[in-house]
């Protein structure tokens, strides 16, 4: 039976030795927490590494750990102290983290940190294809594991595999930073589904592949090296009822036993009416931890009313110690605290409570249920779980909740009172506002919150993602285009060599050479050369390029070897051994009307140009910044669709649109060639809008194979032209 195997770099817990026996501890943070749910509901493996290193433990050690692992369905990848600095605390968290957060002075880029991340990705990918099986789905999660999807791929290409980013993805003028920005971006590319937690991620993520690699984005969807991938924005959820249920538990609880630290926050809240605003995240300098003790501060300083009535309840999870910044921060913190509890405490009044520690899930629902204000103010967060706890837990949709804007989960909860992370006046008002609301706003607001978060659970959340792998898998295997396979492959080419007389119709650009932003340097190899000589030289072949380009590119480069020359999309036409022959007919007196037109534009689109072949014009956009070459390339059809002279066509390529005379198009020359002698095989390939009509035109029984699995009327696909250029070696013997 099929499976899904979640890939993360921390599993959802930690090994601990004590004595001679493991013990195994739950982990913090979003990504485990919320995954664990999904573990728990369905058939998966995890895998992971389980917090600790493998210096020091023996092949017993180790296998004592899958052992207790395996009973979970977990799978450990062993890291050693050196991954674990230079992967872990090194690359993921002294580049990745910093650099995605936008705290660009933090992240430092080293070259043997980044070849620990690579090896690391392939470690664990390794591990995946250990345990791979037909029909199994991948599902690989966040920063640390980039390059995985791709290394997974690459292997197996049949896999489906999901990548979900648990972090913001930074905008492109940030991401260009990072030196292997392209590397980053193509190991992402190995997954079929991206998720990302917000819109603005994923608009980021997909101006950084337009940008960066130059790849076509329609909508959501990703055309790469033929295959769709597609981008999606996925709000992580929680697991609600857990949350709504030990909330209710916790309040059933109160009169018989309470843990010591609810009786001492019970005993705050007797005494003049007391207030508790909750903090609770990771201590990382991404939290704005800083900011919210000084905001806090400001407010007892303005506000000394409040004196001896509020108190702040600051859980900090330890989190990534062996890293400078963090290490800094938690000295910050604790001086901060000391400042302000030193400055206000007396001696019934400490107004800051502070634990460096993490905390069980029951002690979490005591502080979740008791704070009448939970205060999340992230600098940057991907989403931010911990704001939607505290409001699953407020089960009479009291107590309120001051959210970063910052934090990815404000775009699903605008009801609560969002603010500026960086602006401490407006935070220590925010205090003031949240303490005096008055319970029916409050209950307005909370209401609406936990209805969003209620339906959008953890569940909801993870089968949102799966069913869009689930739509992607299908969609490669629903697809009326088939894909050649090996099967197919070798059925074509035992029909090619069986035949008698045979005749090849191939395109150029994007089919025998791959794209390049100047057109100029897309030269054809010595081994293509090669090729194309040792098809042609077969007895009874016909074998054409058919082309866009000038025929003086074809005649500078294919002149010498035996094959049928097709340029301008059939304008010209060359037999071998004898001189090109132009098409009747065609003038070219439309230019001078039409070329100051493609000029405005041009002048206007900084990075296009324009092409000028004998009988046609070419507007190229390919350089463009993606955005703007598309809008105004749709704006430029619209003015020229009023100007269209009968005879002339505009034809839509691959980031060009090109005005040629009506009568001529590859279709037209496809079907003449089709026709000139009686083949038994014939076979056309191409890549481009301008091919569909070699496709269109040519009847049933010819072989059409396109190029990148867009929409076509052919009835094959082939990934990209180096897997092409691999079925032509194999029709030669
Ligand atoms: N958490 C925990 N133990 C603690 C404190 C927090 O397990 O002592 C959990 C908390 O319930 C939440 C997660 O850690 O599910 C934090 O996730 P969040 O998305 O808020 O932040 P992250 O740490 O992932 O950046
Ligand atoms: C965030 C990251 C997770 C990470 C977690 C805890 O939630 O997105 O990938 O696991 O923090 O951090 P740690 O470094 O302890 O795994």
């Amino acid at each position: 039976m099929p499976k899904n195997i979640i890939v993360s770099n921390r599993l959802p817990v930690q090994a601990q030795k004590t004595d001679e026996t493991w013990s195994f501890t739950p982990t913090s943070g979003g990504l485990a927490t919320g995954m664990k749910s999904v573990h728990q509901e369905g058939d998966s493996l995890w895998v992971g590494w389980p917090g600790v290193s493998s210096d020091g433990l023996d092949e017993k050690n180790k296998n004592q750990i899958s052992k207790n692992l395996e009973k979970n369905q977990y799978r450990p990848v062993f890291l050693n102290d050196a991954e674990l600095d230079n992967f872990y605390f090194g690359f993921s968290n002294k580049c990745l983290w910093p650099l995605f957060h936008y705290f660009i002075e933090y992240h430092q880029f080293d070259t043997q940190q980044w070849e620990y991340y690579i090896e690391v990705n392939q470690k664990f990918a390794d591990e995946v294809l250990q345990v791979i099986e037909d029909g199994d789905i991948v599902w690989i999660h966040d920063y640390q594991l980039m390059l995985c999807p791709q290394m997974i791929k690459d292997v197996k290409p049949e896999v489906t595999i999901g990548f979900f980013l648990h972090i913001p993805f930074p905008s492109f003028e940030i991401f260009r930073i990072f030196p292997e920005r392209e590397c980053l971006l193509n190991g992402l590319l190995g997954a079929d589904v991206i998720g990302f937690h917000t819109y603005d991620y994923e608009r980021h993520f997909l101006s950084s592949v337009k940008r960066i690699l130059n790849f076509d984005v329609n909508f959501n969807i990703i055309l790469h090296h033929g295959r769709e991938i597609v981008v999606n924005t996925f709000p992580m959820g929680i697991d609600f009822k857990k949350f709504e249920f030990a909330a209710l538990e916790n309040a059933r609880n109160n009169s018989l036993e309470s843990s010591e630290l609810k009786k001492q926050i019970n005993a705050h809240k007797l005494e003049n009416d007391g207030k508790l605003i909750l903090s609770i995240d990771r201590l990382d300098y991404t939290k704005g931890v800083v900011n919210r003790l000084l905001a806090f501060e400001r407010f007892l300083d303005i506000y000394p009313d409040y004196h001896d009535k509020i108190r702040l309840v600051m859980l900090a999870v330890p989190s990534r110690s062996k890293v400078a910044q963090y290490k800094q921060l938690k000295r910050q913190t604790d001086e901060v605290v000391g400042r302000i509890n030193g400055k206000f405490a007396t001696v019934n009044w400490t107004p800051v409570w502070y634990y460096y520690r993490s905390m069980e899930f029951e002690n979490l629902i005591d502080l979740y249920v008791s704070s009448d204000v939970a205060m999340i103010t992230p600098l940057r967060d991907g989403m931010n779980l911990v704001a939607k706890e505290y409001l699953a837990t407020r089960v009479d949709d009291d107590g309120v909740l001051i959210l970063s804007e910052l934090a990815g989960s404000s775009k699903e909860l605008p009801q609560a009172l969002l603010v500026n992370p960086f602006d401490i006046e407006q935070l220590a008002q925010s205090i003031k506002t949240a303490i005096e609301m008055p319970i029916k706003e409050q209950k307005e607001r909370n209401s609406i919150s936990r209805k969003r978060i209620r339906r959008y659970d953890i569940n909801k959340w993870s089968s949102n993602f799966m069913q869009a792998l689930n739509e992607s898998a299908n969609k490669e295997s629903a697809s009326q285009v088939k894909w050649v396979n090996t099967l197919v492959a070798k059925k074509l080419s035992d029909s090619y060599k069986k035949s008698n007389k045979r005749l090849l119709l191939l395109d150029y650009d994007g089919t025998l050479v791959g794209f390049h932003e100047n057109p100029n340097k897309a030269i054809p190899s010595e081994t293509l050369l090669e090729l194309l000589e040792n098809l042609s030289q077969q007895k009874d072949t016909d074998l054409v390029i058919i082309s866009g380009r000038p025929h003086e590119f074809l005649e500078q480069h294919f002149a010498h070897l035996n094959l049928i020359l097709v340029a301008e999309h059939g304008l010209f036409i060359k037999y071998p051994n004898a001189p090109w022959e132009e098409k009747k007919g065609a003038s070219s007196e439309w230019k001078e009307h039409l070329l100051p037109v493609l000029d405005t534009f041009t002048d206007n689109t900084p990075g296009t140009f324009i092409e000028h072949k004998k009988n046609s014009l070419v507007w190229h956009y390919r350089k463009a910044d993606p955005e703007l070459g598309i809008a105004k390339s749709v704006e430029l059809k619209t003015v020229l669709a009023s100007l269209l002279p009968n005879d002339l066509a505009l034809l839509d390529g691959n980031k060009v649109l090109e005005l040629v005379p009506a009568n001529i198009n590859k279709g037209v020359v496809a079907l003449d060639l089709f026709n000139s002698k009686r083949y038994d095989f014939i076979l056309v390939a191409g890549d481009d809008v301008t091919d569909e009509n070699m496709f269109l035109n040519l009847p049933s029984e010819v072989h059409k194979i396109k190029i990148g699995k867009k929409k076509t009327a052919a009835e094959y696909y082939i990934r990209n032209y180096a897997n092409f250029l691999s079925f032509l070696k194999k029709l030669v013997p």
